[in-house]
């Protein structure tokens, strides 16, 4: 049966780096009859979790913003892939404020069981992934149905674009399994 496969671009550049890996892995989902689609962050009203916790009770957020949109695509997929460039040797702030805006569906009977990062670094080292992997997995260990299947650690890339196409053929076939 075919898959809903969800990925979700968190850098605020269209077409930079994470966001080509995002499309690859799209494409490559695509292509195995999978049902596949890009969410990004760019133009998306996305606040800060307040902390208040009443979506301990109500399942709901308080703030109305688009993050409850794309929660419920989240716990509505399959599989899940988490595009962003890293910063500071993390991910992205903006994929960090997503996912505590997740707290809504912690506890909901979430969908998802496959989970993917898609990561791009100017650091040619691999390991310059390991901070937003680390960060990811806290996230994976609440959703604890879930387990991350892959990451692509696309280093070495600074400029919108620059990526290395073996990167993106990776995050293709990586969608193309998932
Ligand atoms: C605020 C900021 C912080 C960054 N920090 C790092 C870093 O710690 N290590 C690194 O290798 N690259 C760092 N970069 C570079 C980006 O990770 C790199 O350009 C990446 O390919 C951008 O992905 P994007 O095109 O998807 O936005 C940083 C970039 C910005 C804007």
């Amino acid at each position: 049966m075919a898959k809903k496969v969800l990925v979700v671009s968190t850098s605020p550049r269209k077409g930079g780096n994470s966001d080509l890996l995002a499309d690859a892995f799209v494409k490559g989902a695509q292509s195995a009859g999978n049902s596949a689609e890009k969410v990004s962050l760019i133009g998306a009203k996305l606040e800060f979790c307040r902390g208040c916790l009443a979506c301990q009770h109500t399942g709901k957020c308080v703030i109305h913003d688009d993050a409850s949109r794309i929660m419920e695509k989240i716990a509505g997929a399959d599989v899940v892939a988490f595009a962003t460039p890293v910063y500071f040797y993390e991910m992205c702030g903006q994929m960090k404020t997503l996912l505590d805006r997740s707290n809504p569906i912690f506890g909901s009977d979430y969908k998802f069981r496959d989970v993917y990062l898609l990561a791009s670094s100017a650091d040619a080292d691999s390991s310059a992934m390991d901070g937003a992997v680390s960060g990811l997995n806290g996230w994976i260990a609440c959703f604890d149905k879930s387990s991350l299947k892959g990451v692509v650690r696309g280093t070495g890339a600074t400029a919108a674009g620059e990526i290395s196409k073996k990167f993106i053929d990776e995050a293709f076939s990586l969608g193309k399994k998932a």
